[in-house]
């Protein structure tokens, strides 16, 4: 007898019907949609239905439980009929992976697909066999055809029809198309696991992102408390110790001089620390006040040379100053600002420079920049530290062991320069003394003025 339900798509019909499928389902990355648009579409894009397909249902392996998880299901009449029955909700009708019987974990270890008219061996685990039985029966379903959803040799989980007709009324063609349509939809599965998984890091990056910055605000927060807080009693123990070294108590002892001079010595050392730190996160919090005047850079540059000559004689080193005649270098900054930069540079130069000479030399390398730099002949730096050099708390080891410092001189150096709108940087190789060197554009040059005060 030939069956009402033998009317099977014709092969280029079937290519269509493909085509149409993939397009889709691959328009749709959303995990949920996907799943969804993966069971409904074969009935309502294709007219299944007249085919004698009733139920679809997804099933994908959930990679932490080792179950295979029903995850969708066809919105037809009969669906909802064994939704109402059945004791399980449908989200929890796990098949656990060791129930090698059941077709389910069959289709999706052998890689193959199987056929049935025994509602348990799909349905048994979780339900028993007399339920099983008793649902098939509740939506006349005579056959139920399990795919496994495979991508590049690997299965996602399993595709399963179930038809009010028997298997000999399935076609060869409708095989074909199903067995196309099975490839399709795990591409699909993989592009919306990927998507999903891609949405998911980048939403737990950008948590993580919130709070290093969050932490990174508290501690800001907490080195300006603590650097304030340290402050004072350091002052007051720099008070008591001059006091002391000065003679006020009387004659000391030379040894306990020493000492009490050590003690100076770290006691200045830490106050320096801490007055860096309170700079630095002023600077960054933007905190920082700035007297924005029109000053010559000359000026100040002579006033640090003069600051730093005793230092240097002391050390033997030949200091020197060199100013052009006709130099431009009418800036609009702050002049402590721009003060403590070439102070800063002034002071490694000496501090790190053992022979040799320490020099200033200014120049106007473009019509509307002036440059100030520190030339030294001492160790030089490295390309590979050079890199590094501008950066927080960055000391290079060779010397950090024989000086004093807190690795916060060049930062600052640079956040300011930064600010003023101009370079900072440095000519060096190893063994060939350093030039550390600024450039700031010129007050006239209007359209280069810094935008806050
Ligand atoms: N002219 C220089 N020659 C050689 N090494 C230098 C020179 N200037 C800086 N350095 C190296 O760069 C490091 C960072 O310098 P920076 O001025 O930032 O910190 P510091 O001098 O150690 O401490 P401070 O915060 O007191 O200035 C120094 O520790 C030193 O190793
Ligand atoms: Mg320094």
């Amino acid at each position: 007898m030939k069956s009402i339900y033998r009317t099977t798509p014709e092969s280029k019909e079937t290519i269509e019907a493909l085509w149409k499928l993939a397009k889709v389902i691959l328009d749709t990355l959303d995990f949920k949609d996907v799943v969804t648009k993966i069971v409904e579409s074969l009935l309502s894009e294709l007219n299944y239905l007249k085919l004698g397909y009733r139920i679809i249902v997804l099933v994908l392996k959930d990679e932490d439980d080792n179950v295979l998880k029903r995850v969708s299901l066809s919105k037809t009449s009969e669906a909802e009929k064994l939704l109402e029955a059945t004791t399980i909700p449908f989200p929890k009708m796990d098949v656990p992976l060791t129930a090698l019987d059941n077709l389910i974990v069959k289709a999706f270890n052998d890689q193959k697909p199987y056929y049935t008219n025994n509602w348990p061996d799909i349905l048994t685990p979780p339900f028993s066999k007399e339920e099983s039985f008793s649902y098939q029966k509740l939506v006349e379903v005579k056959t139920s055809m399990v795919y496994p959803v495979i991508v590049k040799g690997r299965a996602l989980g399993v595709l399963i029809f179930s038809l009010v007709k028997t298997i000999d009324d399935v076609s060869q063609e409708e095989k074909d198309l199903i067995g196309g349509f099975t490839d399709i939809v795990g591409l699909a599965v993989q592009n919306a696991q990927l998507y999903t998984a891609l949405e998911d890091s980048s939403k737990k990056l950008e948590n993580l992102n919130k709070k290093l910055r969050e932490l990174d605000i508290q501690k800001d927060e907490f080195v300006s408390m603590a650097a304030h807080e340290l402050r004072s009693p350091m002052t007051a123990i720099k008070g008591y110790l001059s006091m002391v070294l000065e003679g006020d108590m009387g004659d000391i002892p030379d040894k306990a001089r020493g000492f009490l001079a050590d003690a100076n010595a770290i006691n200045e050392r830490l106050i320096r620390l801490v007055n860096n730190m309170l700079n630095v996160s002023r600077i960054e919090e933007g905190r920082l006040v700035y007297q924005l005047e029109k000053i010559n850079l000359t000026r100040i540059a002579r006033t640090v040379f003069d600051t730093f000559r005793a230092e240097a004689d002391r050390k033997g080193l030949q200091i020197s100053i060199e100013i052009p005649e006709k130099i431009s270098d009418e800036i609009y900054v702050d002049p402590d600002k721009i003060n403590e930069v070439i102070a800063n540079l002034v002071s490694n130069a000496v501090k790190y420079t053992d022979h040799g000479f320490v020099k200033i030399i200014l120049s106007n390398p473009l019509p509307d920049w002036v440059r100030v730099e520190v030339a030294d002949s001492g160790p030089g730096i490295s390309k590979e530290e050079q890199k590094r050099l501008f950066r927080k708390f960055y000391r290079i080891e060779s010397t950090s062991g024989k000086t004093i410092g807190t690795g916060l001189g060049l930062y600052i150096c640079k956040l300011l320069i930064e600010k003023f709108n101009g370079t900072i940087g440095l000519d060096s190789g190893d063994g060939t003394g350093s030039t550390f060197w600024f450039e700031l554009p010129l007050a006239r040059a209007k359209e280069r003025l810094p935008e806050s005060s």
